[in-house]
């Protein structure tokens, strides 16, 4: 299935199926590797995107769910230059925690209520974080 989709303000087709994740057509077909799969069911928030403005776990949505849509990923937070999220994660040479990168960019944003909630479901401590190193 043909589907278009706005990523990081450019129009983009892919060509899968609808059922496909998010997550797995960010990276896989338009090679987007800043969102990052950590638990994949929706528990970490490693993978959050802004989906028409509004964070969510690209893990849990299919890509026809994104059909017209606007998706904006960590890499899409540039404009013009660094975010002050990719500057600090760039100086400290990347996040050392791959379950932070991606939702840290979505706190950096307004905050919402979905916002909030993948703040607190990405929030890692010594007890419950490995360090997990970023993934490309
Ligand atoms: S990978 Fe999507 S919430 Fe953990």
């Amino acid at each position: 299935m043909r589907l278009a989709v706005e990523v990081n303000g450019a129009p983009r087709t892919v060509e899968c199926s609808p059922w496909s994740r998010l997550l797995d057509v960010l990276r896989d077909e338009l090679r987007l590797t800043g969102t990052k799969e950590g638990c994949g069911e929706g528990e970490c928030g490693a993978c959050t995107v802004l989906l028409d403005g509004e964070a969510v776990n690209s893990c849990l949505v299919a890509i026809g769910q994104c059909d017209g849509r606007s998706v904006v990923t960590v890499e899409g937070l540039a404009r013009g230059e660094l975010h002050a999220v990719q500057r600090a994660g760039s100086a400290r040479r990347g996040s050392r925690c791959a379950r932070r990168t991606s939702s840290t960019a979505a706190w950096s944003t307004p905050p919402t209520a979905a916002g909030r909630r993948a703040i607190a479901s990405a929030s890692c401590s010594p007890a419950t974080c490995a360090g997990a190193p970023a993934t490309s």
